[in-house]
């Protein structure tokens, strides 16, 4: 179980984000996880209280898509006229973030989606808890690596190639098996032993043969919100 320290922190910081950067009107796109998914609920809740209005909503996942539907927020496809292809503004969780605000995420394994997510978006935002600052990205929280089925080993051996230390695949829980993704692939979770440039990584991850995308997230800087254990919030 959670310890409630942390559920308030990750609770505070999804509010914070909403509060200060939805407004009515927008495309917004709903980030995964055990954060954002406050975020998610705080836009049901003030959409319930007629403070938020005419919201477009993208989910980026199918946990997102559930919490959607059950308050009541309208969300659509990226491809729908209603949206056709951008956001005003996404809120998204993180695994870690470093003092430049690049960060790592796909802790879920929604990262294709958040990715595709996040760089449609005008405006980005993360919300998290102190914990997950960090520095330097990759050698702590694992990095995913969305590979398609066919490339599992052909793509694990290029990694090593690129001076990853350890490649786990990820496996799923209560199912034998590997995690299988929303779009049908696997996910490769890599630690570095050495820190690497989060920017330059980003671009060689995607260049391998079958990786259909990687967790680094660099090329959208964020507005951060970091929920700290003193009840404060920090923005930056
Ligand atoms: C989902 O794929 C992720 O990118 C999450 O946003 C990230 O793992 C952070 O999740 P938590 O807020 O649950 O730690």
């Amino acid at each position: 179980m959670e310890q409630d320290s942390n559920r308030l922190m990750k609770e505070a910081a999804g509010k914070a984000a909403v509060d200060s950067m939805v407004k009515s009107g927008m495309k917004l796109g709903l980030g995964t996880g055990s954060t954002a998914i406050y975020a998610v609920r705080r836009v049901g809740e003030l959409i319930e209280q007629g403070i938020l209005r005419d919201i477009c909503a993208f989910a980026t996942s199918f946990q997102t898509e559930i919490e959607c539907e059950k308050l009541g927020i309208p969300f659509y496809t990226l491809n729908s006229h209603q949206l056709s292809g951008g956001l005003d503004l996404t809120i998204d969780g993180a695994d870690e973030i470093d003092p430049k605000n690049f960060v790592i995420k796909g802790g879920g394994g929604a990262l294709l989606i958040e990715k595709l997510t996040a760089y449609a978006s005008s405006s980005f935002a993360i919300v998290a808890d102190e914990s997950k600052l960090k520095e330097p990205l990759g050698m702590g929280f694992p990095v995913p690596v969305e590979v398609i089925p066919e490339a599992r080993v052909q793509a694990a051996r290029a990694l090593e190639k690129l001076g990853v230390a350890e490649i786990i695949l990820r496996e799923a829980l209560r199912k034998a098996g590997p995690v299988i993704t929303e779009h049908g692939n696997l996910i490769l979770d890599i630690r570095f032993n050495s820190p690497v440039d989060p920017e330059e990584m980003e671009t060689e991850l995607n260049k391998i043969p079958g990786v259909v995308e990687n967790g680094f997230f660099t090329r959208n800087s964020p507005v951060v919100f970091i929920a700290h254990s003193n009840g404060t919030i920090e923005t930056r």
